[in-house]
């Protein structure tokens, strides 16, 4: 999870004061989390499916901006051991960030991150709580198993995380709200998946897209006139996707904790991993109405459907189905560029987003990342900047925190791209605590990308086609309102830019949002850092941190 603040039973009485003296009064929220097989039928045909308490998708989580949210995860899948104890895991993380609106950049621990790097897997038949606080956050997020290929079978679930009573919300209040999740669906069973993977073979086309666990028929219903939200997540392993709601336009208001421009669209492209809220008013004429989800970028194109029913209407949604836009990169490009910062408009604190001047912070440091398709031994893999990374046996956190040396060599993966042959290994980048730092993300292949950075925001500041170089920056970047997020894409032969203020002290993810791809290597670490010991700046171990590998037992 991205930024939970762990509840430190074992720190002394005056760290807890120092820390935690303001938050007591925030309210707790508990849930139990149970993961189990279960037959579901998405295509029609039944096939194993992973439940969250019985359900596909997974029970959406509703709190309030700084709620502690205590989540009890119990383990129930059984699987065959095949390679290492990770065969056997399930974690989850949250896929979010925090708003920092007013600039102070909140803490979080990459403790509770629930990625292999820093955590232990949950073993079958156990469980572990993962302890957190939405500190200064609100919006649409979703979470899902970030273990072995889990998540091509369920799993995941939508976050939302509501503005408290006091704080004011940009937008008119919808009378309801929906969330979508939308993903892409295999007909095979996830462990299959896995194993073509794992012979070094490419991930098949997915079989069929979906909204909330259903390729068509889901119905929405709403009443004439009034305002709706609809929260949309593209939680698919695989695929950019297209949004669009036939008969009507959408506004849109937040994207990934950002309440952005109020923008009018047709149809937004949503690129894996990430999220957005639009409102919607229901001005047509009572009948249905398709609410569609394509894939983008993709032959053939896998088209979702759901209904959106006007209550007491008899009239059935009526072909055809409003049209996608084209291939065209260049269209998604220019879309992605309205996506903006509303900079008088607050989000979690009542401080407008405008009053951080991330434009105007010098960068400290610059790096490259670009990604490959690589052959290595005879297998399909991943890289990032020639190194194809393979999870230790021990996390990285924990390797680090105990001093367990030989798990990583920290920068041994270049800042920029070399023409080396790809290896594979464990990359960590080491960072100074408050590095300002420039990403680029550069893809020269053919495919659109999309990464993702745990424990901080950042501001995807610009896209462009072909290579990057230091004059791009003049030319194609908005240093004024882009909007902060936790996932960007790259368009194929294309860059992107991100700025990020690592003011997150610990051991971070960077991955390919692109599930086959992350698992086949194309992920790395980074290490933010500094020599001050303090509970102010990084917790200790937790207390129930489950063990494996080298780690010590407690
Ligand atoms: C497992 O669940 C039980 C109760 O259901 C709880 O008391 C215990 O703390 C949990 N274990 C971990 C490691 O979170
Ligand atoms: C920006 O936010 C303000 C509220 O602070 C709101 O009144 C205004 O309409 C928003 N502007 C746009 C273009 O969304
Ligand atoms: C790891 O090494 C650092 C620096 O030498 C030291 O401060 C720290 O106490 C060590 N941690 C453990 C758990 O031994
Ligand atoms: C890793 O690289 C960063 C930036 O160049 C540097 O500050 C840090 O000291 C390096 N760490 C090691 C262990 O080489
Ligand atoms: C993408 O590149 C691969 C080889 O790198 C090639 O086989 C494939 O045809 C290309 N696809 C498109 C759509 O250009």
């Amino acid at each position: 999870m991205n930024h939970p603040i762990f509840l430190p039973f074992y720190l002394g009485f005056l760290a807890w004061l120092c820390l935690f003296s303001v938050k007591a009064e925030d309210p707790y929220k508990f849930f139990t989390m149970e993961v189990t097989y279960g037959q579901i039928n998405p295509l029609g045909v039944p096939q194993r499916g992973i439940l969250i308490n019985g359900r596909f998708p997974g029970p959406t989580i509703d709190c309030v901006t700084n709620d502690n949210v205590i989540v009890n995860v119990i383990n129930k899948l059984d699987e065959p051991f095949l390679i290492t104890c990770y065969t056997f895991v399930f974690l989850f993380f949250f896929v979010s960030w925090d708003q920092d609106s007013n600039g102070i950049k909140q803490r979080k621990t990459s403790w509770q991150d629930g990625v292999l790097g820093t955590n232990c897997p949950i073993p079958p038949n156990s469980n572990w709580t993962y302890q957190m606080q939405m500190k200064d956050q609100i919006g649409s997020f979703s979470y899902f198993p970030s273990t072995l290929m889990h998540r091509a079978a369920g799993g995941y679930g939508g976050i939302n995380i509501y503005a408290r009573a006091v704080i004011f919300v940009p937008y008119l209040k919808p009378v309801e709200q929906f969330t979508l999740l939308v993903s892409d669906w295999w007909k095979s069973d996830h462990k299959v998946l896995q194993q073509t993977l794992d012979s070094g073979k490419p991930l098949p086309m997915a079989d069929a897209l979906l909204i909330n666990g259903h390729p068509s028929l889901k119905s929405f219903t709403v009443l004439g006139g009034q305002l709706y939200m609809f929260r949309v997540s593209n939680v698919a392993l695989t695929t950019s996707i297209n949004f669009r709601i036939q008969g009507h336009t959408m506004t849109l208001v937040e994207t990934e904790g950002s309440h952005t421009l109020q923008e009018t669209y047709e149809s937004l492209d949503l690129h894996v991993g990430q999220s957005a809220s639009f409102l919607v008013r229901m001005s047509a004429s009572p009948k249905d109405y398709f609410i569609v989800a394509s894939t983008r970028f993709t032959k053939p194109i896998l088209t979702a459907t759901s209904i959106l029913h006007y209550d007491g209407s008899n009239t059935k949604a009526s072909l055809p189905l409003p049209t996608a836009p084209t291939y065209h990169i260049h269209w998604s490009m220019k879309q992605a560029r309205t996506i903006r910062w509303n900079l008088t408009a607050n989000a979690a604190r009542p401080n407008p987003q405008g009053s951080y001047h991330y434009g105007t912070i010098p960068v400290t440091r610059t790096i490259v990342l670009a990604n490959s398709e690589e052959n290595i031994n005879g297998k399909l893999r991943y890289a990032v900047n020639q190194v194809s990374y393979v999870n230790p046996e021990t996390p990285l956190k924990i390797a680090d925190f105990y001093n367990i040396s030989g798990v990583f060599k920290l920068n041994s993966t270049k800042d920029t791209p070399h023409s080396i042959p790809a290896t594979l290994g464990t990359s960590v980048l080491g960072f100074t605590l408050h590095d300002y730092v420039e990403i680029i993300f550069q893809n020269n292949e053919n495919t659109t990308q999309s990464w993702h950075l745990d424990g901080s925001d950042f501001w995807p500041v610009g896209f462009g086609s072909g290579q990057w170089d230091t004059t791009k920056r003049r030319r194609f970047y908005n240093l004024n309102d882009a909007t902060t997020r936790h996932t960007v894409q790259v368009y194929p032969k294309s860059w992107s830019a991100i700025l990020v203020s690592l003011d997150n002290k610990g051991m971070w993810n960077l991955r390919s949002a692109i599930w086959p791809r992350q698992y086949l290597g194309q992920q790395l670490y980074i290490k933010v850092w500094n020599d001050e010991q303090s509970y102010r700046t990084e917790y200790g171990i937790p207390d129930n941190a489950l063990r494996c590998g080298q780690a010590p037992l407690k």
